[in-house]
This record gives C-alpha cells, sequence and structure tokens, in this order.
C-alpha cells in the first residue's frame, strides 16, 4: 500500500461512464466540472437527467462504444456487474481504451475484468471511499483507493487519477484489490451491517438522546440511502465478509453471555430478571 503523487500535466478526457445511478450521477457532477466530456450508457433511460447535466447519453450501447472514450468508467451495481459487462459489444471498440470501475469490492472487478475485456485495454480497479452524503462538500481529503492492473497507457491513466488527486483533493491510496478487501470486509461491511441492524430495530431520536445515540441515527440513516443490491453485494462479492460477519455474531454473543453472567452474581436484580 503506497500514498501517491502523480506529476504529470492533467487533460481533459472523453469519459463513458456505465450505469448512470446514484453514484455516477454524483461523479459526473464533478468531472463535467472539471471540464471533462461524459457520455453515458444505463439500464434505465437517463436522457432528461443528462439531458440537465450537460452529458451525452446514448440508448444504444454499440453507438456508446463507437463514440470513442479515453475512459469507460463502470459504475454498475456490484451484483450486476458480470451480467452488465456480458452485453457489452466489445468488439466495437474502435482503439484501446482505460476501463476503470468503481465497484465497493475490488477482487470480483478484477477477475471480471481481466477476463471479458480484450487484451489491449488498460485495466484500473478503483474504489472512492466516499459517496453523495460524505462527499456533498467537496471531495478533498477523502480516501480514494486505486489498483492498477493493467496499464500501458501511462498519460490516460495519470490524467483521469487526477481528477482525484490534484483537483478534487483526495488522499491517494495505492492498494492491490485483495488488500482492499480484507480492510473492507472489516470496516465498511461491518459499518453497512450495525447500520442495517439500527434499521431493523427502528430506533428513533428521542428528548434525551445521547451524542453517541445520535452518531447511530446518523449511521442508520446513510446506511438505508444505498440501495440493498449495494450492501448485499459486499457481501456476496468480498469473499472476507463471510468471516466478518461471524466475527460480529461472536461478539454479541459474547456480550450477551457476560451481562447475563452478571445477572447471576448480583443480588435484588429479580425485578430485573422477571
Ligand atoms: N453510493 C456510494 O456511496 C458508492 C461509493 C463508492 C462506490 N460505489 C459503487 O458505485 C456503484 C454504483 O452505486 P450506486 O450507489 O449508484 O447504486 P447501486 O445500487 O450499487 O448501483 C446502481 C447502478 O447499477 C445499475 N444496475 C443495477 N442492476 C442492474 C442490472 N440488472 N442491469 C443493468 N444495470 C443494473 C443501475 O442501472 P440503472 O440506474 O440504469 O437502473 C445503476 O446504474 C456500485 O458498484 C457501488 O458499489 C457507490
Amino acid at each position: 500500500m503506497s500514498v501517491s503523487s502523480s506529476s504529470s500535466s492533467s487533460t481533459n478526457l472523453k469519459i463513458g461512464i456505465i450505469g448512470f445511478g446514484p453514484f455516477a450521477q454524483f461523479l459526473a457532477k464533478t468531472m463535467i466540472n472539471q471540464g471533462h466530456t461524459i457520455t453515458a450508457a444505463s439500464r434505465t433511460d437517463y436522457s432528461e437527467l443528462c439531458h440537465d447535466l450537460g452529458v451525452s447519453f446514448f440508448r444504444d450501447v454499440e453507438a456508446f462504444l463507437e463514440a470513442e472514450n479515453d475512459v469507460i468508467l463502470i459504475c454498475t451495481s456490484i451484483v450486476s456487474l458480470s451480467e452488465v459487462l456480458k452485453t457489452i459489444p466489445l468488439h466495437c471498440l474502435k482503439r484501446p481504451t482505460l476501463f476503470a470501475d468503481v465497484l465497493s469490492v475490488k477482487e470480483h472487478p478484477r477477475e471480471v475484468l481481466l477476463q471479458v475485456l480484450p487484451e489491449h485495454s488498460d485495466i484500473l480497479c478503483t474504489h472512492p471511499m466516499f459517496g453523495p452524503e460524505s462527499g456533498k462538500n467537496g471531495w478533498k481529503d477523502l480516501t480514494f483507493v486505486y489498483d492498477r492492473v493493467r496499464i500501458r497507457n501511462e498519460a490516460t491513466c495519470s490524467s483521469f487519477l487526477q481528477i482525484f488527486e490534484r483537483e478534487a483533493g483526495c488522499i491517494m491510496l495505492e492498494m492491490s484489490c485483495e488488500e482492499h478487501d480484507k480492510m473492507a470486509a472489516r470496516s465498511q461491511f461491518i459499518t453497512h451491517t450495525i447500520g442495517r441492524i439500527l434499521s431493523e430495530m427502528e430506533i428513533k431520536s428521542t428528548p434525551i438522546n445521547t451524542k453517541g445515540f445520535e452518531t447511530l441515527i446518523q449511521l442508520k440513516e446513510n446506511t438505508m440511502k444505498d440501495s440493498f443490491d449495494l450492501y448485499s453485494g459486499l457481501f456476496l462479492h468480498n469473499r472476507f465478509s463471510k468471516q466478518e460477519l461471524e466475527n460480529l455474531e461472536l461478539a454479541f454473543k459474547n456480550i450477551k453471555l457476560r451481562l447475563l453472567g452478571r445477572v447471576n452474581e448480583v443480588q435484588d436484580l429479580d425485578y430485573i430478571i422477571r
């Protein structure tokens, strides 16, 4: 793992986004502000929204690929990645292109992209560790993880990374997809799981909130803004998540056992445990 800083100058890129859902729309706004040209293709018809944003929306994926993008940015849900890639007529690519993805798991897209893309396509696997909520006031000091899986065109890769590095001020962290998934299972997946448990419990603000409880309410609300597809993808396509779910369950059981053990030690608690 290394924190990096790239030195070459930035260029305006033609970026084609596949999957124009909430996260892609959020990224596209900053990219447009930086002067990049954005095109998009998605399962849903986003023509009107794209028109308002200044993005060219293609209903026809062949025409989208023929638009000769410098970068194709994959922003589909984790669980639909393989299915989406199957529908892309990769033979329509006119020239070597950089494929980048932003999926919140990294080993899975790495494997799939290496499998399906033509040998002449470069591959950059990335995970911006922020979203529309945490990044709403800018991306400065937020972390951007990336793995240069197969890069020959250094100039395009560097220009793409600079979207996050220079102009947006992200902390750039280069690490392997495996390292990312290990850490993300122990951090992001656990965060989402706790948020979903709190939502299942229907926790609500009270007149006597502590600061700690307000943090939990915020966590619940932020987590529930993300789709269940995103959350289930963190589990289904990160091989380290299952173990972390088991660790969480075991930790909960241990804490419960300690509390119940206390009940047996303490006198005069009949009124609580009855
Ligand atoms: N939200 C975040 O804070 C965040 C942060 C970092 C990375 N990411 C990653 O960014 C990606 C997009 O996230 P998201 O928040 O926008 O929501 P998401 O629910 O993870 O993905 C929504 C996107 O997936 C597409 N999609 C879903 N099922 C599909 C299918 N069967 N066939 C074709 N397309 C399908 C949707 O297309 P349509 O809209 O056309 O239906 C939409 O573009 C995910 O991989 C996520 O892990 C998200």
